[in-house]
């Protein structure tokens, strides 16, 4: 590439947009239903082991192959991890590895973001009734509204659509003035808002019974109950410290890319961390949890995906102030939304960029697939009268859970065995703060990819046992209606992969094809 890498503006920036990465519908929409599933506060002792076992080491791997790559004018995955690898092994297995890790990177950018960005559409949308009292109208079901909401083509394609506009519009204006300016609003909007709604939240009293108060609903999310406690329950753990992170999707890769050679790492990765687990463990927790417990009780704690779209809605409209505190609580997961989804968008035009087209085009391109990619999503309630949304489910049983857990792996591997000790020296350069060898040897070389292990062998036995590995997924076996919908999820997987794998390939050889051939 002939031009100058895009940097970012300032160290607040940075910051700023790694937590917009990180921080996202995990939070606030996924983690309240995870945690309260999964054995409340005993959800708490896996998660908190995978967040010091996985969590940060990956995360300072992450950090460390987008800056590497950057170097060398890299924004995506794949040629990351080519780089890295060469240092282990010839030329042609690590032109492989970096294919692999390339195309496993592209299906996430693609597919998972291709579902998320119709959630943001539906937050957004959801902030709009909230404002204008779509569902204030207690004679409505708030879950018969919902179904009938994403069975609505009008409302459905229009809020996608504005919300897929602001992606593109930020992503062409580019590091400095698109992602940095969108994280430096919204970031500390959502902050202030899940503050207020925190406050609102604890001080509900207890409307409904004496002793279902928000409190009491705390309680319920932190008090260890072991006998929930379970290998499921320390997978979604697992899984959910993957995802909440962004990790295992090359995105924290793309951001980091646009550091300088001797920008810190160390101490943005654990800023990183830090700041997306205060918007999951305090914010996530004390407020969809306890409004809940204090309306519905105990039995509210099983609302599951449904919690932020179905119950909190029938909860806003019968408290004081409703309408305003549930279009905060929409507006937070839209802005979380989409300033994950940017870094998403961002990755695909890197790619292109790296295929050597402008980022006008590049935007506009990846637009246009995210509405292909995005189509089957929405139009499956619409045409098919249903509310299971299967493919969106297929895709994200595998891209959206699998596929990180595999591609985390890969990285760990890259850099902890393949690249080895160089990966520590470039690690800690320019460090605020170092990382030890000890801690590079037993955690980034031994634990976490043991524990990747492990929990892939795991996840494969419960996919086995849950019937997601059966030609018809047990999931619509009874409803035939749906089963051409998650085939066709499991086309666009395989077409995604093997697309992504040429492309990545070609990259790297295009590249570097020299040493590929004398290797
Ligand atoms: N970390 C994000 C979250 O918590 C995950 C994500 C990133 C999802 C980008 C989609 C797009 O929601
Ligand atoms: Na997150």
């Amino acid at each position: 590439m002939t031009e100058k890498r895009e940097n970012w503006g300032s160290k607040l920036g940075l910051i700023l947009a790694m937590a917009g990465n990180a921080v996202g519908l995990g939070n606030f929409w996924r983690y309240p239903y995870q945690a309260a599933k999964n054995g409340g506060g005993a959800f708490m002792v896996p998660y908190f082991a995978a967040l010091i076992i996985l969590g940060i080491p990956l995360m300072l791997c992450e950090w460390n192959q987008g800056r590497f790559g950057g170097k060398y004018g890299h924004g995506t995955l794949g040629p990351m991890v080519y780089l890295q690898a060469r240092e282990g092994v010839k030329p042609r297995t690590a032109a492989i590895i970096g294919g692999l890790a390339g195309a496993i990177a592209f299906s996430v950018t693609v597919l998972l973001n291709g579902y998320y960005n119709h959630i943001i559409g539906w937050t957004l949308g959801y902030s709009f009734l909230s404002l204008t009292g779509g569902y204030m109208d207690k004679a409505v079901d708030t879950g018969a509204y919902f179904v009938s909401y994403i069975q609505d083509p009008t409302k459905v394609i229009i809020f996608w659509l504005i919300a897929l506009a602001i992606l593109g519009f930020a992503v062409m204006r580019g590091v400095q003035k698109g992602i940095e300016v969108v994280a430096k609003i919204m970031m500390p909007l959502i902050y202030v808002f899940g503050i207020i709604l925190i406050i609102r939240t604890l001080t509900l009293g207890a409307p409904v019974k004496p002793d279902w108060t928000p409190i009491a609903g705390l309680n319920y999310i932190w008090s260890p109950r072991w006998s929930d406690l379970n290998w499921t329950s320390a997978l979604a753990a697992a899984g959910q410290i993957f995802f909440t992170l962004s990790l295992g999707m090359g995105i924290i890769q793309n951001y980091a890319s646009y550091l300088k050679a001797d920008d810190d790492i160390v101490v943005s990765g654990f800023a990183t961390v830090s700041l997306n687990e205060l918007a999951e463990v305090i914010m996530g927790g004390s407020i969809a949890i306890p409004i809940c417990y204090a309306f519905l009780g105990p039995e509210g704690m099983k609302s599951g995906v449904g919690l932020s779209f179905i119950a909190l809605p029938n909860i806003f409209r019968a408290m004081g102030g409703g309408q305003l505190f549930g279009a905060l609580w929409f507006l937070i997961l839209f802005m979380a939304g989409i300033t994950s989804a940017i870094a998403m968008y961002n990755y695909l035009v890197a790619m292109l960029e790296e295929m050597g087209l402008q980022k006008k085009l590049g935007s506009v391109i990846v637009f246009g697939l995210y509405i292909i990619v995005g189509l089957p999503v929405g139009l499956e309630p619409i045409l098919t009268k249903t509310a299971d949304l299967a493919y969106l489910t297929e895709v994200d049983n595998w891209v959206g859970s699998y596929f990180l857990v595999v591609l985390g792996l890969i990285e760990v591997i890259a850099t902890g065995w393949l690249m080895g000790g160089k990966a520590l020296e470039e690690m800690n350069r320019g460090g605020y703060w170092k990382v030890p060898q000890w801690f590079f040897t037993l955690f980034i070389q031994i634990l976490t990819p043991l524990t990747i292990i492990a929990l892939l062998i795991g996840s494969t036995r419960d996919y086995y046992k849950a019937g997601y590995l059966k030609l018809i997924p047990s999931f619509v076996e009874n409803s035939p209606k749906l089963i051409p919908w998650v085939q066709a999820a499991r086309i666009v997987m395989i077409i995604v992969l093997i697309a992504g794998f040429i492309q990545t390939y070609r990259t790297i050889k295009g590249k570097y094809i020299k040493e590929i051939e004398t290797g």
